[in-house]
């Protein structure tokens, strides 16, 4: 298996890290990109690599129908037991399990660059009504934040963050222009640690070795603990959430 379908299929063996210290996303965000559709119906929605539920229990929230599609076995086992009133469902985005042109929305919470989007974009367009919209969201921390820029510095690894990659959506055919707008959000954690513990639910940790993963642990907290931001107590680490939506044109 190559390092990026490692990266893609990691998050499992730390489902339960990973639902606990992994951030959610901003019902602002949500409402954005169902505007297109313009009503307050309850609308039937997708959310494409769900994960454990981070996004989907936003959707869920706001009450919509929804569908949680999710390769990793791990991942779906802790969005079944977080999220309720959600039918959930193992997939990939390359081969959606579910009807064509049954829901309104499809939602893909910091996952689109794990997909082949030759093979994933015609499926999404598939399973979407015309008129539907397809919502990309990817949550990270503020680029602007300092402290946190010069901790990933801190915490660099031999595997690359996703971060430092960002992937742009592709054009397709079978959708309109794409819009962009971004949101902010806040990520509170409790201590260092519980910041580490999110770090580790990265795929480039998931990824490395023992050695190396203590190694960059030791480093993240003596930064932690020297900052004044981050020593003493709870601490916000200020989130942006770049959100992209693409309408599904009629053919
Ligand atoms: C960073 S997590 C995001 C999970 C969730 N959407 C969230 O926002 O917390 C990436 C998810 O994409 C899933 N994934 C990876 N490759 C995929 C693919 N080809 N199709 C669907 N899901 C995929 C992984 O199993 C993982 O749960």
């Amino acid at each position: 298996m190559d390092l990026h379908a490692r990266r893609a299929d990691s998050f499992g063996a730390q489902a339960e890290a990973y639902a606990e210290h992994r951030p959610d996303y901003p019902v602002a965000a949500i409402r954005w990109a169902l505007e297109p559709l313009n009503t307050s119906e309850r609308l039937e929605v997708l959310d494409l690599a769900a994960g454990t539920g981070k996004l989907t229990a936003g959707l869920v929230a706001e009450g919509h129908r929804v569908t949680a599609v999710e390769p990793n076995e791990q991942m779906l086992s802790e969005l079944v037991r977080r999220v309720h009133d959600v039918r959930a469902l193992p997939g990939h985005a390359e081969h959606i399990p579910v009807p064509d042109q049954t829901v309104d929305a499809v939602f893909v919470g910091t996952a689109f660059h794990w997909f082949d989007q030759v093979k994933a974009l015609p499926e999404i367009a598939r399973v979407l009504r015309p008129g539907g919209v397809l919502a990309a969201l990817w949550i990270s921390p503020d680029p602007d934040l300092e402290w946190y820029t010069e901790f990933e510095r801190a915490s660099a690894s031999s595997v690359e963050s996703q971060r430092n990659n960002p992937l742009d959506v592709m054009a397709h055919p079978s959708f309109g222009a794409m819009e962009e707008k971004t949101f902010p959000h806040v990520h509170r954690r409790d201590s260092p640690e519980a910041l580490i513990a999110t770090v580790n639910t990265h795929s480039r940790m998931l990824v490395v070795d023992e050695e190396e993963r203590a190694s960059i642990n030791a480093k993240m907290l003596a930064f932690l603990r020297a900052r004044p931001e981050t020593s003493n107590g709870p601490f916000d680490v200020s989130m942006v959430v770049e959100a992209f939506r693409m309408v599904r044109v009629s053919e």
